[in-house]
């Protein structure tokens, strides 16, 4: 394996279109932030790069509903989260924005050098347009009726309440957002990425990972490369965004699609980075320096962004050069999803709890120690109010913060606050934790993005400590030998500091609390000196005899009372409450069947195939049709009533299915044999039913 001397960490961009709920900070922030501060604490040089993604139809949507700009939506989101992460503790390096400068240049450098070595590829296509507003629309501009559930306010890509994928030209009615007018379908020219053209390379490039990318990462990535990679459009007809920058007619109002841009945020907010610190050319060594990791937290909903699309646009990039080629990513830590008692987070049905909503009601570290033990590395898991509760009312409150309190307040009372003995590394090792073993896992486990791991680890030293004190009873010792209750507190503090240690990537605030209880002045990072781990120095008991700690302790963790959460769950039955509501809505209209028929009953139908020989309109009969009809060897006459959807033209040669022994009715003066099977869409339009084939002989349809 590749030595690495650097690591750059990203974080997936969130839309700077709504606040960050805790399914984001569970899967990508929270991760990112406890590899990010363990590499630290080894000394490691990492620096770790997010930021608000700020382009994207949705946010224009945003913008007009509420009648001010994108600029406006996208300063108000992108401040509210980049708040609510620091005061979760996520330790950016920088924390960048789509709309800035440097990052309109480099998305743009990058497209230039794409088009100049002709990598990318024109393509016309049909989309839909409204004259009123004099615009293209995108998919979620336009809304009409879902063909499936027959919701009347499905988007142009997908249908919330079925959840049904859509594309614009499948919705019934549709509608634009804009001025409620229905669109027209007009060319419009577009530029496309070529992905196949990288199939090869990509394929190369993931296989070098299989060993070291989590399975749903590869599984993914390998739907993908099986089904062959296609060209994917990269520019689109809108005004919010980063212009095409070329200067021809066909260029003009399109931008480039948010995810080609989105991706380079990297990037630019990286070069930001160095130039704020003056040295404005170190951001190579992150990104084009092969003995820099290269890792990006993403959720799995961005999976393939990160392993295919972001890859081959650096490829297309390094496509010829000698220098300036960047690194393609090391590994791809995509988590599956925390769900919220049991569902979804949903940012439009409001289901979510908001982080800086949360973290104005509870501390930080122990919302950080809950989500951390519930990460969802290998498969989906549920934050509720009662774990959380029960998580922080025992292990920190009950185990971690009393073990910490009875150290510091004993070692006050009885020894002048001093670590009253020199401990040994015998006496280190006698504590039943293995602590080359438990280091060696600690690693391990954060190397290896089992976060889960690493802070179950860090808790069972905790248990391990308060056992330990509790076992030993000093305050009963100390009256009969005082030299052993020495060592028993030299042995807690030495733990205490081994734990705000081992605890600080999760629980960052809390050790440094601890720290200052044990006397240091400052953060427990600034122990730390390049090349030099201060995990591994655990190895041995880290405080001397005679060291002087804090004659004050404190309550490292409040209990959550019941009547603490109470309004959150009522908030939740409300919610649930709701989502069932709508939810039997969608299935009742979905379920009003006609009463149970028997198979025989339904054997009693005789179905069959039919070919239209001739049609016509019939006179005083508006919906209805004429239709001669060839079944089999036999001719029937049927009337059918869709002349409004069908003329007598469009009905000749099509190949229709009829009930052949429904008894004969005359309607108009006319005898009807049977009856064409058609469906009724939303609007109460039929779609006849019509089989294809060539070889239509009349036989029933089994
Ligand atoms: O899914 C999202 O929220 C996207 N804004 C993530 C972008 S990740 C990266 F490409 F920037
Ligand atoms: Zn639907």
């Amino acid at each position: 394996m590749h030595q690495f001397t650097k690591t750059l960490v990203t974080t997936a961009l969130p839309y700077a279109n709504g606040p960050v709920h805790l399914g984001h900070l569970a899967g990508v922030y929270l991760p990112a932030d406890l590899y990010v501060r363990y590499k630290r604490l080894k000394g490691e040089d990492v620096i770790h790069i997010g930021g608000s993604d700020e382009h994207g139809v949705p946010i224009t949507i945003t913008a007009e509903k509420e009648g001010i700009s994108p600029q406006d939506v996208v300063d108000r989101y992108h401040r509210m989260n980049h708040d609510a992460f620091l005061k979760c503790g996520i330790s950016f390096d920088y924390y960048g924005r789509t709309t800035s400068r440097v990052h309109h240049a480099t998305a743009q450098e990058f497209f230039s050098e794409i088009e100049q070595k002709g990598i990318f590829v024109r393509k016309t296509e049909k989309l839909f347009f409204d004259r009123k507003a004099d615009r293209f629309l995108s998919d979620r501009y336009v809304t009409g009726t879902c063909p499936i559930c027959n919701n009347s306010e499905a988007n142009g890509d997908q249908c919330e309440q079925c959840g049904t994928h859509l594309s614009p030209l499948e919705l019934i009615n549709p509608k634009s957002k804009l001025s409620d007018a229905t669109p027209e379908l007009r060319d419009t020219m577009h530029w496309y990425f070529p992905l196949g053209r990288f199939q090869e390379q990509l394929e190369s490039y993931v296989s070098q990972h299989e060993d070291d990318w989590r399975q749903n990462v590869l599984n993914y990535t390998h739907t993908w490369l099986k089904q062959g990679l296609k060209e994917r459009a990269i520019t689109r007809d809108l005004s919010w965004g980063i212009k095409v920058p070329l200067e021809s007619d066909e260029a003009a109002g399109k931008v480039l699609y948010v995810w080609f841009d989105a991706v380079l945020g990297y990037i630019s907010f990286t070069r930001e980075w160095a130039e704020k610190q003056g040295k404005s050319e170190r951001w190579k060594e992150y990104w084009q320096n092969p003995d820099c990791r290269l890792v990006h937290f993403i959720g799995k909903d961005n999976v393939v962004f990160h392993t295919l699309m972001f890859p081959a646009i650096l490829m297309a990039w390094n496509e010829g050069r000698e220098s300036g080629c960047y690194n393609l990513a090391d590994n791809v830590p995509a988590s599956e999803f925390m769900n919220f008692e049991g569902r979804k987070f949903s940012k439009s049905r409001n289901y979510a709890v908001y982080l800086g909503e949360f973290l104005e009601k509870f501390p930080a570290d122990t919302l950080r120690y809950s989500i951390a033990i519930n990460y969802p590395e290998n498969k989906d898991t549920d934050f509720s109010w009662l774990d959380f509760q029960n998580r922080t009312n025992g292990e920190l409150a009950d185990t971690l913060g009393n073990f910490i309190k009875r150290s510091v307040d004993f070692t006050n009372a009885r020894f002048d606050g001093e670590v009253p003995y020199q401990c040994t590394p015998e006496d280190w090792n006698s504590l039943g934790i293995n602590w080359p073993e438990t280091l060696e896992q600690l690693d391990l486990a954060y190397e290896g993005f089992h976060f889960r791991d690493a802070v179950t680890l860090g808790m069972e030293i905790a248990r391990a400590a308060n056992r330990f004190l509790t076992v030993s009873e000093p305050w009963k010792v100390v009256k009969v030998d005082r030299e052993a209750a020495a060592k028993t507190m030299a042995l807690s503090l030495n733990l205490c500091h081994a734990l705000s240690i081992a605890l600080f990537p999760v629980m960052p605030e809390t050790s440094n609390r601890i720290h200052v209880m044990l006397g240091f002045q400052g953060s427990i990072e600034d122990l730390v000196t390049p090349g030099k781990s201060i995990v591994a120095e655990l190895l041995l008991p880290g405080l001397k005899k005679g060291h002087k700690i804090s004659p004050r302790s404190e309550i490292l963790f409040t209990k959550i009372e019941d009547s603490d959460i109470a309004p959150e769950l009522r908030k939740i039955e409300e919610l649930l409450a709701e989502a069932v509501k709508r939810e039997s809505g969608a299935e009742q209209c979905r379920m009003e069947f006609k009463p149970v028929i028997s198979f025989d009953d339904f054997l009693k139908v005789d179905l069959r195939v039919a070919r239209v020989i001739s049609a016509e309109t019939v006179k005083k009969a508006s919906k209805l049709l004429k239709l001669q009809l060839q079944v089999g060897s036999v001719t029937k006459q049927v009337l059918a009533g869709i002349a409004k959807e069908y003329t007598p033209e469009e009905m000749v040669g099509k190949n229709v299915v009829i009930v052949a022994n429904l008894a004969g009715r005359t309607i108009r003066d006319e005898v009807s044999e049977g009856m064409i099977l058609a469906v009724e869409g939303a609007d109460g339009k039929l779609f006849l039913i019509e089989p294809a084939g060539t070889e239509i002989n009349g036989k029933q349809i089994q």
